[in-house]
């Protein structure tokens, strides 16, 4: 059979490039009858040309990215080594050469995006990105495409995998935290710098980018909220199951008649919420939309094959779309101009361990203080060691309240001589 065969560059082969070689390899057959091209990943950028690579031939890798760029016979660069430079220029000079760009980098996207959208609008090109958020869940196509048909107001989930399997570690197995981080780093979960995960920026970045998507209007991780999980200690996850919740790193945007909100932070979700019951790599994502009204999608949200699994299904796309002459069809969706809301004008449920002194009137004290800033208590419980203890525990749940009162409140306490220190703060679903 007389078939034409795509080229492609891989650039990167760690974590998730190595899963997209083996991958192709393993999909040879299928590749054909499904695209009707055959398809070669004829060349692979690294930094280390020394550095041993088991499964991948030598005579492939270069360090030279001109070679690649220069050449006609590469139609398709898949960018899988993550970070901002040299990422970006490569990504931006494919498109002028005419390559289509299949990408994971979520960091990248979620700054520079409408910049390499246009990029690859001025030259009829696609830029895919399915592989940037949540790993091997189609998020990506159903915002930009499946559910095109609606006007979606809420897009929130899970979108972590390093957090979300620290988190479910450290409240079902008793791991403590450093262990749980170092699992999830060996699995290939974490990136490069873990910060990025345990701070909540990775997440942020996934928010932005879905925020995008889903309400038409550009949102930068400039503009997200974000918190991350290495404030959360296992005795707040003992008190927040006590109260009947699971904590958990979450993401969330809504489209409000004030503008986006979108924020990453640690929360306390009910235990019969279903994103509860999303556990280690696992990500969750629901969206609500006036037609659709609720969906979640839900798999693996990191790692090698996961992620090689979506970026798979943007190279299959885009084979298809050269095979029939069609790239550059479905391009940037942000055509509206809304504004981002502050994370101060945002409503949130607060959960508060406060270390404070075992005596009479404190806990009123404390409470005057929540009243006068508009913080109205759901919920109080105080643990003491003793009678005799210098100090007790008090664990506050408050009602829906203004972040900006709020925060004055914890202003305001943390100032408090009663108040020897405010141990957890969290905010409740
Ligand atoms: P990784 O294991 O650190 O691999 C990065 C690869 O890129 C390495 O092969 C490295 O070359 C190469 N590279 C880095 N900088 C380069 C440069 N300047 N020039 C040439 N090659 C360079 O990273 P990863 O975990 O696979 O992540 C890759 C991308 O996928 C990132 O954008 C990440 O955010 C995204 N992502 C990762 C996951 C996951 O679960 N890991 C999931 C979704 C998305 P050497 O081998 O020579 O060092
Ligand atoms: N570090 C990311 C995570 C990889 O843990 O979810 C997937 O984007």
């Amino acid at each position: 059979m007389d078939k034409r065969t795509v080229k492609a560059a891989l650039l990167g082969v760690g974590t998730v490039g190595g899963g997209v070689y083996k991958l192709t390899q393993s999909l040879q057959a299928d590749l054909v009858a499904k695209t009707g091209a055959c398809f070669e990943i004829a060349r692979i950028l690294v930094k280390d040309l020394k550095k041993e690579r088991p499964g991948i031939p030598r005579e492939l890798l270069t360090d030279s990215w001109r070679e690649i760029v220069e050449d006609p016979e590469i139609q398709m660069v898949i960018e899988v080594m993550g970070g901002i430079e040299p990422a970006r220029t490569y990504i931006r000079e494919a498109l002028e050469a005419g390559k289509q760009v299949v990408t994971a980098n979520k960091d990248l996207l979620a700054e520079h995006g409408q910049e390499l959208l246009e990029a690859a609008a001025a030259h009829s090109c696609d830029l895919q990105f399915e592989a940037a958020v949540a790993g091997a869940i189609p998020i990506i196509r159903p915002l930009k495409q499946s559910l095109a048909g609606n006007h979606l107001t809420e897009v929130m989930g899970i979108v972590n995998g390093t957090t979300n399997y620290i988190l479910s570690k450290m409240s079902d197995e008793g791991m403590d935290y450093q262990e749980a981080l170092a699992k999830a780093t060996e699995l290939g979960y974490a990136e490069a710098d873990p910060t990025a995960d345990v701070e909540g920026y990775d997440a942020g970045r996934k928010m932005a980018i879905m925020a995008c998507l889903a309400f038409n209007s550009r949102v930068t991780f400039s503009q997200v909220y974000t918190e991350g999980i290495t404030q959360v200690s296992a005795a707040d996850i003992r008190y927040a199951r006590e109260f009947g919740y699971a904590v958990k790193l979450l993401g969330l945007a809504r489209n409000t008649p004030e503008g986006i909100e979108v924020r990453v932070h640690p929360m306390l979700i009910p235990l019969e919420h279903p994103l509860a019951a999303v556990k280690d790599s696992f990500n969750a994502v629901f969206v609500h939309g006036d037609a659709l009204d609720d969906a979640m999608f839900m798999g693996r949200g990191a790692g090698e094959m996961p992620t090689a699994s979506a970026v798979l299904g943007d190279v299959i796309d885009e084979v298809r779309n050269l095979v029939h002459g069609c790239s550059g069809r479905v391009g940037c969706s942000c055509y509206k101009h809304l504004r981002v809301k502050p994370m101060e004008e945002t409503e949130n449920r607060f959960y508060l361990r406060i270390l404070a002194e075992n005596r009479p009137g404190v806990l009123a004290g404390i409470a005057s203080v929540l009243g006068n800033n508009g913080v109205c208590i759901e919920q109080v419980v105080q643990r003491s060691k003793s009678r005799q203890a210098p100090y007790a525990e008090l664990v506050i749940i408050t009602d829906l309240v203004r972040e900006s009162g709020f925060q004055d409140a914890l202003t305001i306490l943390r100032s408090l001589s009663t108040v020897q220190e405010i141990a957890g703060c969290l905010r409740v679903y």
